[in-house]
């Protein structure tokens, strides 16, 4: 006789594990679990107990253990399916007359957990073998420590066919690996290879933690750098979140879970001790992932990078919430700043920094939905503020739930007011905030100006953790090539003005250079290191040693480097409208009318600079 699940649970739920022992045993109540003598031993002490919340009997004399089930098979001495009946009557419910094919399904489930559970503890095992060596140093050399590679059961598929003969030897059939995703055949060739090779191996668990699909990392940068399993009978990748058997718990009692978008990200952040992380696997959020995220908390929060792919993901996520919202449920968003994924920004800032960041700057849903609105977008003719309002109009279709619904009018509502008010008022010709970019008394423009509070806002690093160093890669690039062709550097004073970093020691190398630069634009390279000599600060070079080397061995010539500053400086141009633009696009929501205008008429005049520098 075979039981579904479900058919099982749905028993176990309705009838009372303390009921039932309690009619053999005589219970004694303490806190939430009940006590008594052991039924399975002798004894004179209570040392069994019965929880209806765990849903299990425990002896901590004999060891004993089990559920309901079990429980009456033991006591009682039945079989499991007469259990299973006497149980099911007692609940009032009828016994399924299983069908075949359920049976079938079930079973073959079954089989393939049994399988995946062993390729993860073959994965495990390889790493810590000669086999798995290189993958280890990978993974030490990300950072991680053993126990986490414990806890998140981190292995290795090493290259060849070794998991297929380890799991055939164990008695794994060939057609279990194969729908299990483990192994594989191409077209052409006669028989079956393993799935995964030479790469880092992530398990990826249900919510209960049974093994359900592997994600693997290539060590290097080939492509594509995660592979995960196919969809299989027990893994579909639109239902389930990775590490929530981790994490959900103590999402639960935070009432707050981060959807990331990678895993290395979740488990960066565990090891740092934000252990309420989960990711996507390798899709856009969906539906049933919303849905689920929401049983553990109702404002999840989403922290997708900074890249294109990222806002991509955010965006998705923002529209397909919109007939899902119900009262008191919705999603937040944050961007991490400098293109960071969290992974990279508990290593430039801390954990501490992180979780600041994560409480202070999110985005609700409706920032996130109006910054995608006006993101670029130019509305200068009646037509394109129209074509705003339709879209606006699209949006509110889709929210199902009337009053959320409701309010959602009013926010957009209020938010177009203030962003049409420069049609009405004089505020619309003044512009006393001046332009985009403010020359410095320094000499050294920056935008916004640093140590104001949208500087620490935009910039990411908050005010209280001032020391904190996050290296930019573009910066190091670019110093680089400062020291190695000063000259060249000289010709882009201007532009070399604006750039910044949030890392106070590449903001400090960058000030001295353009001073330098300032005096003498055409001053060469050996004039500029007797320089750097003299004053004392020769361990600019050692810091971008990696960066000169590479630069000395290109052979790169003056006109090469003149063409990758100036890509360097367009990018980050380009990066600061962006940002600004989109600053600007949220503090309009926020403002009140002359404000408005003013924000608004500037807002205007960006995207007219952007437009021109595409
Ligand atoms: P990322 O490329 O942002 O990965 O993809 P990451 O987590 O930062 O990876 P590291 O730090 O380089 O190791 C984010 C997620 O997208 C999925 C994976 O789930 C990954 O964690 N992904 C990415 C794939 O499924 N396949 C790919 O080829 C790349
Ligand atoms: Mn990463």
């Amino acid at each position: 006789m075979f039981f579904p699940s479900s058919f099982l649970q749905e028993v176990a739920s309705r009838v009372s594990l303390v009921g039932v022992v309690g009619r053999t045993v005589k219970l004694k109540r303490k806190g939430s679990e009940y006590w008594g003598c052991c039924p399975f031993h002798h004894e004179k002490t209570a040392s069994f107990s019965v929880s209806d919340e765990k849903g299990f009997y425990h002896c901590f004399g004999c060891g004993e253990h089990g559920d309901v089930f079990k429980f009456v098979e033991k006591a009682m001495g039945m079989t499991f399916p007469e259990a299973v009946e006497y149980l099911a009557r007692q609940a009032g419910m009828d016994i399924p007359r299983a069908a075949p094919e359920e049976y079938e399904r079930e079973k073959r489930k079954t089989g393939l957990t049994d399988a995946l559970e062993a390729a993860c503890k073959f994965f495990e095992e390889q790493l810590q073998k000669p086999a798995g060596r290189q993958g280890l140093y990978y993974l030490q050399q990300r950072g991680l420590t053993a126990e986490t590679i414990k806890k998140f059961r981190l292995g290795y598929a090493a290259s060849g066919n070794a998991l297929k003969a380890f799991l055939t030897k164990g008695g794994f059939s060939e057609d279990v690996l194969k729908e299990a995703g483990l192994i594989s055949k191409s077209a052409d060739s006669a028989s079956f290879y393993d799935y995964f090779r030479n790469r880092v191996m992530f398990p990826i668990m249900d919510k209960r933690g049974r093994v359900i699909a592997f994600g693997g990392r290539v060590l290097d940068d080939s492509e594509p750098k995660y592979l995960n399993s196919p969809e299989s009978a027990v893994f579909s990748k639109g239902d389930n979140l990775y590490a929530l058997h981790l994490s959900g718990n103590p999402a639960r009692k935070k009432q707050e879970i981060i959807v990331v978008e990678g895993y290395m990200d979740v488990i960066a952040m565990a090891q740092a001790g934000i252990d309420r992380a989960v990711a996507p696997l390798g899709t856009a959020l969906t539906e049933k992932q919303i849905e689920l995220l929401w049983r553990y908390a109702p404002e999840p929060l989403c922290s997708f990078d900074g890249d294109g792919a990222g806002q991509k993901a955010a965006v998705r996520a923002a529209e397909r919430v919109l007939p899902l919202l119900k009262p008191g449920y919705s999603l937040r968003f944050i961007t991490l700043p400098d293109n960071m994924d969290p992974d990279e920004y508990i290593k430039a800032h801390g954990k501490a920094s992180l979780e600041d960041f994560l409480q202070t700057q999110y985005r609700p849903l409706f920032k996130q939905l109006w910054q995608m609105l006006l993101n670029g977008r130019d509305l200068s003719t009646p037509e394109r503020k129209a074509g705003l309002k339709k879209e606006i109009n699209e949006w509110l279709e889709k929210i199902a739930d009337q009053d959320v619904k409701h309010y959602y009018r009013q926010e957009f509502k209020t938010a177009l007011q203030k962003l049409f008010m420069p049609e009405n008022g004089s505020a619309f010709t003044a512009n006393p905030t001046g332009g985009f970019r403010k020359k410095k008394a320094s000499g050294k423009k920056l935008i916004p100006e640093r140590g104001t509070e949208e500087y620490n806002r935009f910039w990411s690093t908050p005010v209280s953790h001032p020391s904190v160093v996050a290296e930019n890669n573009e910066t190091r690039m670019l110093l680089a090539y400062l020291l190695m062709y000063p000259d060249v550097g000289g010709e882009f004073l201007e532009e070399l003005t604006d750039w910044q970093s949030s890392c106070e020691k590449q903001e400090e190398y960058l000030s001295f250079l353009i001073e330098v630069l300032t005096a003498a634009p055409d001053v060469s390279a050996e004039r500029l290191k007797e320089h750097l000599r003299l004053t004392n600060r020769l361990q600019i070079y050692d810091a971008l040693s990696a960066e000169l080397e590479m630069l000395y061995r290109k052979k790169i010539l003056p006109t090469e480097a003149k063409n990758d500053i100036a890509a360097l400086l367009r990018g980050m141009h380009k990066k600061n409208l962006r940002s600004e633009l989109l600053r600007l696009a949220e503090q309009i929501a926020d403002a009140d009318g002359e404000n408005a205008a003013r924000l608004w008429e500037r807002y205007q005049s960006l995207l007219k600079e952007e437009k021109e520098t595409e």
